[in-house]
C-alpha cells in the first residue's frame, strides 16, 4: 500500500520539492531540530559509490571554467534535462550563475589526465588549463570536450541551493556521443569499465 506524504515522517519533509515549469516548489519546510550524520562518516560511505567522471564547461560574460564532477545525472527525458552539484565556493559555480549555461562533457578512460587537471591537481602543468586538451564551441557557447563519450549542452533552468552545494537542473539544447570506454571514480581512485556481468 502507497503510504500517502502526508504521513511521512517529519524529518523526512525537507526532502519533498517539485520541479513545474521551471520553478522550485518546496512542499514542506525544513526540518532544523532532525539531526544528520557527521561529515567524515558521510564521506567515507560515499567513497563506497562508483560514478562516472565529468567536466563541467561553461562560457560567457563571467569567463571561461572548467571543473572535474562526478555529481550528475539525467532528470527528464520529456522535455530532456540533467543535473550537476558544484560547490558554491568553486569560482565554476559563480560563472554557471551568471553565463546561465553549462556543458556536461563524460570522460572517457583515456581522459583521466583531464580530469586531474580539472580537480585542480594535474601530474605536470597547470590546474584548470583549457590547453591540456582539445574543445569546440557547443552550439549555447560552452566548451566541448573533443573525444569525450557525450556532451550534454545546458541552458540553467534551475539552481537550487543545497547545503554546501548549488544544484544547477540544465534543459538540454545540444548532445554529441562517441563510442568509448568510460573512465569510473570509486573508493578515490579511477577505475575503469570491468567485464559484463
Ligand atoms: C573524481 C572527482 C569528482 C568530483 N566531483 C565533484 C562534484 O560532483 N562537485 C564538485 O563541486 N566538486 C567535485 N570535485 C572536486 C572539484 O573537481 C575540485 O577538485 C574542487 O573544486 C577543489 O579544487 P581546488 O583543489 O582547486 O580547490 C570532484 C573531484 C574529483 C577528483
Amino acid at each position: 500500500m502507497n503510504t500517502p506524504a502526508s504521513a511521512a515522517p517529519a524529518r523526512f519533509a525537507s526532502a519533498f520539492i517539485t520541479l513545474r515549469n521551471n520553478a522550485v516548489t518546496r512542499v514542506a519546510e525544513p526540518d532544523e531540530s532532525s539531526e544528520t550524520v557527521g561529515g567524515d562518516v558521510f564521506v567515507q560511505a560515499m567513497r563506497g559509490a562508483a560514478t562516472g567522471v565529468n567536466i563541467v564547461t561553461t562560457d560567457g560574460a563571467a569567463g571561461r571554467f572548467g571543473l572535474t564532477v562526478s555529481a550528475f545525472s539525467s532528470v527528464s527525458a520529456e522535455p530532456p534535462m540533467v543535473l550537476v552539484c558544484i560547490n558554491s565556493r568553486s569560482p565554476a559555480c559563480k560563472a554557471i550563475h551568471r553565463n546561465r549555461r553549462f556543458c556536461v562533457n563524460v570522460l572517457s578512460e583515456a581522459q583521466r589526465a583531464v580530469a586531474d587537471s580539472f580537480a585542480g591537481h594535474p601530474a605536470t602543468g597547470r590546474a584548470y588549463d583549457f590547453g591540456v586538451a582539445s574543445w569546440t564551441v557547443s552550439q549555447t557557447g560552452s566548451p566541448i570536450l573533443d573525444k569525450s563519450i557525450a556532451s550534454f549542452d545546458c541552458a540553467v533552468a534551475t539552481v537550487i541551493d543545497a547545503g554546501s552545494h548549488s544544484i544547477f537542473v540544465g534543459a538540454v539544447k545540444d548532445v554529441t556521443s562517441n563510442a568509448a570506454s568510460p573512465l569510473l571514480y570509486t573508493g578515490g581512485s579511477y577505475r575503469r569499465a570491468g567485464n559484463k556481468l
